[in-house]
C-alpha cells in the first residue's frame, strides 16, 4: 500500500512528529513529499490539493491537528482545548464538500473531551490527540481493504471486465488502498485482470495524473480517456461497471463526488451499465436529508482558463468551476461499503448499515 498521508515521528514516541504528505500536485512527474506542522501550511496543502480525496483529507486534518497542537504552550487542559478548537475550525474550513474533513476533526475533539472528563492534563491531551489521529488513519486502511473485499463481488468470475472510473478514489485519495479502486485492486489480486478506463477528469486531471499513475504502479491495466469520450466508450465497448468514490453521501443516498460524476451516471443508466459508488461509513452524512443540502465547493476560474499554466481560454472570460456535483440516488445501482453493498431504497439501507456498525466504534 502506498502512504499518501503519514505521521513521521521525530523522536522515540509518536510525539514529537510531523504530518508527511505525498505532494499530489507534482504527480505523475515527480514523487515528492512535504513535512508540515504549521497550521497555515497544512490548511494550504488541503486547499491546493497537495492532499485530496475525502478519506485522505480527513486523515491529514486529524494528523495535522496533532502536528500543530503538539507545540501548544497551554498550561491547563481548558486552555489546550481552546487552542485545539481554534485550529480545528481553521482546518475544517479548508474545503467544504468532503464530509470526512469535519468528521475526523470532530472525532479528535470528542476523544479529547472524553479524556478531559477523566482528568487528563494538557500534556496527556497531546498524546490523546495523536493517538486518535493515528487510529483514524489505521481505521481507514482497514475500511478500504474491506470495501475491496466486498466490492470484488461485482466482478463475479468475469476475467478482463472493463471498469470505468472518474477522478481519483484510489490509494492516493485515502490511507493507501482506495475506495472506488479497492474492488479493482482486489479483482487484480484475485487474478481477474480488470481493465480500467480512467476519465481524465477536467479541470485538474486527477484521473490521468493520479488514477492512471497509481494503477500502473500496481500493474493494473489502465487506459485514459477524455471525459467527453465516456458515452462513446459505453456504446462501443462492453463496460461491466462504473465505480466512483464519494465526498459526501446524504441520508437518501444522493452522492456528491467530483464534477462529471453525475453526467457519467446518466450515461451509464442510458447504456444499461451498473453504476456504483464506493465509500466507507465516514463519508455518509445523515444530518443532510438529500443532495440539495450538500455544500459544493467552487474553485478558482483559472483552473479552467489556464490549467497547469497555459492559457486555454480568453484570459478574462467568465468561468463556472464547481469542483463537485450530486448524483441522485435513483441513478446509483449500489453503494459499496465496508460491510456490504447497499441497495435502494437507500434511506433504509443506509440507516441499517450505520446501525449495524460494531459496538464501540466512534461515530
Ligand atoms: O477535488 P478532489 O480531488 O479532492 O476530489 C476527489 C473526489 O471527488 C473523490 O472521488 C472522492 O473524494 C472520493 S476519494 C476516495
Amino acid at each position: 500500500m502506498m502512504e499518501p498521508v503519514r505521521w513521521r515521528a521525530t523522536g522515540r514516541e509518536p510525539l514529537p512528529g510531523k504530518l508527511c504528505l505525498l505532494d499530489q500536485t507534482r504527480l505523475p512527474e515527480e514523487l515528492v513529499s512535504v513535512e508540515l506542522d504549521d497550521i497555515e501550511a497544512i490548511r494550504g496543502a488541503i486547499c491546493r490539493l497537495v492532499v485530496r480525496g475525502a478519506p485522505a483529507i480527513g486523515c491529514a486534518a486529524a494528523l495535522g491537528l496533532a502536528a500543530v497542537c503538539q507545540h501548544s504552550a497551554a498550561e491547563t487542559a481548558a486552555a489546550f482545548l481552546e487552542e485545539v478548537s481554534a485550529a480545528a475550525e481553521r482546518l475544517g474550513s479548508a474545503r467544504p464538500t468532503a464530509v470526512n474533513l469535519g468528521w475526523a476533526l470532530r472525532r479528535c475533539r470528542d476523544a479529547l473531551d472524553r479524556a478531559r472528563g477523566t482528568g487528563a492534563d494538557a500534556a496527556a491531551l497531546k498524546s490523546v490527540l495523536i493517538g486518535e489521529a493515528l487510529a483514524i488513519l489505521e481505521e481507514d486502511k482497514a475500511l478500504c481493504r474491506s470495501i475491496g473485499r466486498v466490492g470484488v463481488e461485482i466482478f463475479g468470475a468475469r476475467k478482463g471486465m472493463r471498469v470505468l472510473t472518474h477522478c481519483n478514489a484510489g490509494g492516493l485519495a485515502t490511507s493507501g488502498y482506495g475506495t472506488a479502486l479497492a474492488p479493482i485492486y482486489a479483482a487484480h489480486e484475485a487474478g481477474l485482470a480488470p481493465r480500467v478506463y480512467a476519465d481524465e477528469t477536467r479541470p485538474l486531471l486527477q484521473g490521468s495524473r493520479l488514477t492512471a499513475w497509481e494503477l500502473r504502479q500496481a500493474g493494473v491495466d489502465v487506459t485514459v480517456i477524455c471525459d467527453s469520450m465516456a458515452a462513446a466508450l459505453m456504446r462501443t465497448r462492453r463496460v461491466g461497471a462504473v465505480i466512483v468514490g464519494a465526498d459526501r453521501i446524504a441520508a437518501n443516498g444522493d452522492t456528491a463526488n467530483k464534477i462529471g460524476t453525475y453526467g457519467l451516471a446518466v450515461q451509464a443508466r442510458h447504456h444499461g451499465v451498473p453504476f456504483y459508488v464506493a465509500a466507507p461509513y465516514s463519508t455518509i452524512d445523515t444530518s443532510i436529508p438529500d443532495g440539495s443540502g450538500i455544500p459544493i465547493e467552487e474553485r478558482d476560474p483559472d483552473e479552467v482558463r489556464r490549467g497547469f499554466g497555459r492559457l486555454t481560454a480568453p484570459a478574462d472570460v467568465a468561468v463556472w468551476n464547481p469542483a463537485f456535483d450530486v448524483t441522485p440516488a435513483a441513478l446509483i445501482d449500489g453503494i459499496i461499503t465496508e460491510k456490504g453493498i447497499l441497495r435502494a431504497p437507500y434511506e433504509r439501507s443506509i440507516e441499517g448499515f450505520l446501525n449495524s456498525r460494531l459496538p464501540g466504534r466512534p461515530r
